[in-house]
């Protein structure tokens, strides 16, 4: 049990070993999986815009997006200023706290914005600067156009288209802006040659197209002959022209920059404006470089982007070209919207591989698993079957070992028993003659003396081996309580009795002294006896002559006290600790006993969960009490039986009376209940006793009352019961062939037989076998070493008991039949023919006709028999017997009319009480009543 406990432990601990390696490892794996998708590193760019209203800076935010879908890696921070430089000034503040890896900005003015951009460049973080430029060379890249040279280009420009002579006016973008001072300057330088060719006014259009157009109306009627408006953008050059378009002077010549497909290239080809300067807006470019920066490569610092010149000349050509720009940018989108969903796939189906992977990894590895604790698993459940059959080959073991110890010690007790019982015989074969020298009369005095010490030492042996065997029996746990209710005060009174003579000769006050009139006690009267008849005869044996012996029967609370006081000799204080002592003597030479008897009485009162107790002064007496709880709840149900299974009571109290009184006897008394022996031997008695000493011996003693039949074995038994149909069968229990018991059944169901009293004798004394002899009819069981007296005396009671009973049945037959001298043949055919008539009673159908077939005699012959036997007619003797039983049940039980009706064999109650008024004159229950 506590192996297979271990090992369950064991397999759940190589469980949790399992599962402690296989959860980090799993996670691992997955951890490894996650990082295996992020091998490149992470950027951070942060975009500063100056102002997001216009086409021109949409263009460029698009741009640098449509850049950055190359790079998914890259973070992405946008901010725009609305033109409001100090707005700038904090958003930047605000994105190198992002921590951003790397500053894009377009600033709205120079000197404003210079402090922050390098604050940034300070700290390490690169700056690209696009567009418009800043106030200091701490930056790292510049991407945009170059202004100077748009200045200058539109210059040339108008001189080409003024052919170098008219009035010019100038709509700057703010005036702190680099690309409006470095415009302005181009243009400017372009002009320079030539006086003719004048500005003749500036406008701050500060880049956007209502300011432009606001401002520029305000001066426009003054300047009626303009030749030339140059504007630095196109949204001021449009604001330009719908001042014209909703005035009423005519449009001189717009020119603008910037050539955007949407704006700059429509206004041209729509002869808004003349002309416009191409200015990209770089916002690729400026994701490249960053990307360079990022990445360390090479790179270049200024990277200056081309420009031309667009007007009516080739703006066809630009838009062209531009539309096929935006065609292939919208392809370039496409294909990136569906590498977008190629990438989304291939990730999906990535992560399925993933799984896939992690699965059948940890499908293999469980499969490893599984199969490694298989393994172990068989290892341990063989290893478990190992230990299982060692326990079982260790358990049969210990069975066939206590089997064989078991048998071992029954064999010891059984032998012990059985020698215990062998000395019975030869001490009742003593015993036997012994009391018949005692009772003859004509001994010498001398002589009977001698026979009464040597009746007393084998009474002594007897009562030592029974004591001996109970005390076996306890010690084997083999004595059971057979307990009924019994009256105590009539059982005690009983065995006073016993003592009545010899107290009387001692002179010595022996009396019951109770209040009690009945005191019913469940007890196992055969036991209890053994106490009573122990402590009463140490009683007489320590107290002197002319002293007293009182008995008190008293009830307390729930118990029956039952004390044997006397004013003998007493017993010291260390005598008193050991009497109950088993082997313990006494401390008197004198008076030595075995000392068994006290240690027995101890144990039979502990068998009825009763207490015994002492308490005694020397030289004063001796008082013993014993406890017994009344009522039976305190019995277990097998230590109960019924009160008659306990019959054999009186058989055993006259041999406790004998053996336990023998000791105090002083002298031999005649037996005067021995009648005379009677001259006629009226009944047959069969002795069936394997032991020929012992049968010869009942042989004689009964010979001269009885006619004797003999046999040795269950066979010759059988034979002489059946060929003489005797009048009582005297059985051992043990013989060869048959048992006893075997034989009173086969006797107790034959009905030649069923009526002969049946005494079974043995030398054991099991109160079981005595049980076991009453199931199977026997009439008497009486107990080896018996008494001779005690034997004929049950023989003669028995016998009366069958004439008395007998006599109910044939009552009225005639008195010739009774008296009458029958020899031995006819006696056997009337004692087969009466028990065949008695058994078959309830029988209907009985007829002389069913009897003849029974005996196996013809119909004449038994007419002829009876009549000359009995001098009866067989039919009126079979109606005689009928009647004779239920005058007898009528008036000795309670069965009602119509029950006597049937077992007596009449097929109806009217039919039986009208045969039963003819004969007897009155009817049943008049016969009942009276
Ligand atoms: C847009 C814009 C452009 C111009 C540039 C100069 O905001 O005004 O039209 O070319 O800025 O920085």
């Amino acid at each position: 049990m506590i192996r297979s406990f271990s090992n369950c432990l064991l397999l759940r601990l190589h469980w949790f070993g399992i599962t402690r390696l296989f959860i980090p490892g799993m996670l691992l794996l997955l951890c490894f999986c996650a990082c295996t998708r992020q091998t490149k590193q992470t950027y951070t760019i942060g975009f500063s815009q100056c102002v997001e209203s216009d086409a021109w800076r949409k263009t460029m935010l698009e741009g640098m997006k449509r850049e950055l879908t190359f790079h998914p890696t890259i973070n992405f921070i946008y901010r725009q200023a609305d033109g409001n430089s100090p707005k700038q000034v904090a958003q930047v503040k605000e994105l190198l706290q992002k921590k951003i890896d790397l500053l894009i900005i377009s600033p709205n003015e120079a000197e404003p914005l210079t402090p922050v951009v390098e604050e940034a460049y300070n700290k390490g973080i690169p700056v690209i600067v696009v567009d418009r430029k800043i106030s200091t060379p701490h930056y790292t890249a510049y991407v945009g156009g170059d202004n100077y040279e748009i200045g200058k280009m539109a210059g040339q420009y108008a001189l080409h288209l003024l052919n170098g002579k008219g009035k010019i006016i100038e709509i700057t973008g703010l005036p702190k802006s680099s690309p409006a001072i470095e415009r302005h300057k181009g243009f400017t330088d372009a002009l320079k040659n030539y006086p003719s060719l004048q500005v003749i006014h500036q406008v701050n259009g500060e880049w956007l197209n209502q300011t432009a157009k606001s401002e520029f109306s305000k001066i426009v009627t003054q300047y009626p002959d303009v030749n030339l408006v140059f504007a630095h953008n196109d949204m001021m050059a449009h604001g330009v022209y719908e001042v014209y378009k909703n005035g009423t002077q005519p449009q001189p010549a717009i020119m603008g920059v910037d050539g955007l497909p949407d704006a700059g290239l429509q206004f041209v080809s729509g002869k808004k404006i003349t002309a416009t300067m191409l200015y990209p807006t770089g916002g690729e470019e400026a994701i490249r470089i960053a990307l360079k920066i990022l990445n360390k490569q090479t790179f270049v610092k200024d990277n200056l982007l081309q420009t031309t010149v667009i007007d009516s000349t080739n703006v066809r050509i630009m838009q062209l070209q531009a539309e096929k720009t935006i065609s292939q940018q919208q392809q370039i989108e496409r294909q990136q919207l569906m590498l977008k969903e190629q990438k989304r796939i291939y990730n999906n189906q990535r992560t399925y591989v993933y799984i896939l992977v992690t699965s059948l990894i940890l499908s293999i590895i469980l499969g490893g698993l599984a199969f490694y604790s298989l393994r172990e698993n068989r290892k341990i459940s063989r290893k478990l079957q190992k230990q299982n059959q060692e326990i079982l080959d260790h358990q049969a073991q210990l069975i066939a070992m206590s089997a064989k110890a078991k048998a071992a010690n029954e064999a010891k007790v059984n032998f012990f028993t059985n020698i215990s019982h062998e000395f019975r015989t030869p001490l009742t074969l003593i015993l036997g003659p012994l009391e018949e020298l005692l009772a003859n009369n004509k001994i010498h005095h001398t002589i009977s003396q001698t026979h009464t010490l040597i009746q007393k030492n084998v009474l002594r042996l007897l009562r030592l081996v029974n004591q001996l065997i109970d005390f076996r029996k306890i010690e084997v746990d083999k004595m059971r309580l057979k307990a009924a209710e019994n009256d105590l005060i009539n059982f005690v009174s009983d065995i006073i009795q016993s003592y009545k003579s010899i107290a009387q000769k001692r002179n010595i006050d022996l009396r019951l002294i109770t209040k009690e009139r009945q005191l019913p006690v469940w007890m196992d009267i055969n036991m209890m006896d053994k106490v009573i008849f122990n402590l009463l005869s140490n009683a007489f044996k320590f107290t002197k002559d002319n002293g007293y012996i009182h008995i008190y029967i008293s009830k307390s609370d729930n118990n029956a006290i039952i004390k044997i006081e006397d004013n003998g000799v007493g017993m010291s204080k260390d005598a008193i600790t050991h009497a109950f002592d088993v082997f313990y003597q006494g401390e008197y030479e004198n008076y030595k006993g075995s000392g068994l008897g006290l240690a027995l009485s101890k144990e039979l009162i502990t068998l009825h969960k009763g207490t015994i107790s002492v308490n005694s002064e020397k030289w004063k007496g001796t008082s013993f009490e014993i406890c017994l709880p009344l009522g039976n709840a305190h019995l277990e149900k097998e230590e109960m039986i019924l009160e008659q299974e306990q019959e054999t009571n009186q058989a055993v109290l006259y041999e406790h009376e004998k053996i336990y009184t023998a000791d105090l006897k002083t002298e031999t008394t005649s037996n005067p209940d021995i009648e005379e022996i009677p001259a006629e031997k009226e009944h047959t008695v069969l002795v069936i006793e394997d032991n020929a000493d012992l049968r010869h011996f009942l042989v004689n003693k009964l010979n001269p009352q009885y006619e004797i039949l003999q046999a040795d074995n269950g066979q010759s038994a059988l034979q002489q019961a059946f060929d003489n149909i005797p009048d009582l069968i005297i059985c051992d229990v043990v013989i060869p062939g048959k048992d006893g018991m075997a034989l009173t059944s086969i006797f107790k169901n034959d009905f030649r037989t069923s009526h002969i009293p049946v005494v079974l004798l043995t030398a054991k004394t099991a109160m079981e076998q005595q049980i076991e002899g009453m199931k199977n009819l026997a009439d008497a069981y009486i107990t080896k070493p018996f008494n001779i007296t005690f034997l004929q005396q049950t023989i003669k009671s028995l016998l009366s008991n069958r004439a008395r009973l007998k006599e109910h049945f044939t009552g009225e037959l005639p008195t010739s039949l009774k008296t009458q001298t029958i020899g031995k043949p006819d006696r056997k055919f009337i004692n087969e023919f009466s028990a065949l008539v008695e058994s078959n009673l309830s029988n209907e159908d009985l007829t002389a006709d069913a009897i003849c077939k029974q005996m196996g005699i013809s119909r004449v012959q038994l007419y002829r028999k009876v009549k000359a036997l009995l001098d009866i007619n067989v039919n009126d003797y079979i109606l005689n017997t009928r009647l004779q039983k239920a005058k007898y049940l009528l008036k000795n039980e309670t069965c009602s009319i119509g029950e006597i009706a049937s077992k007596t064999g009449f097929s109806s109650s009217a039919y039986f009480s009208n045969v039963f008024k003819t004969k007897v004159g009155v009817t049943p229950k008049e016969y009942r009543l009276g």
